[in-house]
């Protein structure tokens, strides 16, 4: 399967990625789990410009949890260094390659070094066209839905918006993914076949690809499987098949 196979009239719009599988990766090296996230960055960077070639408009990586804050304090601090790290390295190349950067989660938990930085390299780069990559960071699709839940009830209180009122898309336009399209295809590396606590609203209606192949060793043969697999499943939507033809 190669890039020949794939159907560029039928891309998915959002391609979302639980990048999972980077303690294995080095583990099975007799590495350290650091030097498992610190590969996992080459994938990174591959599956974006793959994205950007084949014109997927938006790519969502999972990169850090909720419940990842609980891992061991080394382990976080590293995760947050080599974010950072990354971050800087990668501006001018964002630029250059016309992407846009974004994220979603609760930045307000991050050191506050990262958190603004991540404002700079949003602000940079939100002119950019071709391809929006969000990183999902401190990010929790249920703490997601309680803010939102919040902000509803506030705005309800104060009368701004009716209870009547509230809909699908009221609650769409509260979500952090509010001007992201929904997910398309959902990508999660390393053989587990779990949600995690990622997108829970966004993929209501998402096709699911798990792959056993961990996150560093993720490359664009494997994004080009995951996108043939996707195209190869018909999306009913409920609808019988004979209603899509
Ligand atoms: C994914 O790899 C990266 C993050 C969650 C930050 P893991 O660190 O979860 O790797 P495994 O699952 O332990 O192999
Ligand atoms: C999910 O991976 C989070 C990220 C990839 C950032 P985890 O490795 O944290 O998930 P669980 O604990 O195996 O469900
Ligand atoms: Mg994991």
């Amino acid at each position: 399967m190669s890039l020949k196979d794939i159907d560029k009239s039928n891309i998915p719009r959002h391609v979302a990625v639980i990048m999972d599988g980077n303690g294995r990766w080095a583990k099975k090296r007799g590495l350290r789990r650091e030097n498992g996230h610190r590969e996992g960055r080459k994938s990174v960077r591959k599956i974006v410009e793959c994205c950007a070639e084949l014109g997927v408009k938006n790519l969502t990586l999972y990169a850090f949890s909720t419940e990842n804050w609980n891992r061991p304090k080394l382990e976080v601090d590293f995760l947050m260094q080599l974010l950072f790290l990354s971050l800087r390295d990668e501006l001018k190349t964002l630029n250059k390659n016309n992407i846009r950067f974004e994220t979603i989660g609760n930045l307000s938990r991050m050191p506050k070094k990262i958190g603004n930085y991540l404002e700079k390299v949003k602000e940079e780069t939100k002119d950019n066209s071709k391809l929006t990559l969000t990183l999902a960071l401190s990010y929790g699709s249920r703490s997601e839905i309680v803010n939102v839940v919040r902000e509803l009830s506030d705005k309800v209180k104060n009368n701004i918006i009716s209870s009547k009122n509230i809909d699908e898309t009221v609650i769409n336009d509260h979500l952090y993914t509010r001007n992201l399209p929904d997910v398309d295809l959902l990508i999660r590396t390393s053989g587990e076949k779990r949600i995690s606590n990622f997108l829970l609203w966004q993929i209501a209606y998402s096709e699911l690809y798990f792959t056993k192949k961990l996150w560093p060793d993720f490359r664009k043969k494997d994004l080009y499987k995951a996108i043939i697999s996707y195209q190869s499943r018909e999306r009913r939507f409920g609808k019988t098949s004979e209603q899509i033809k």
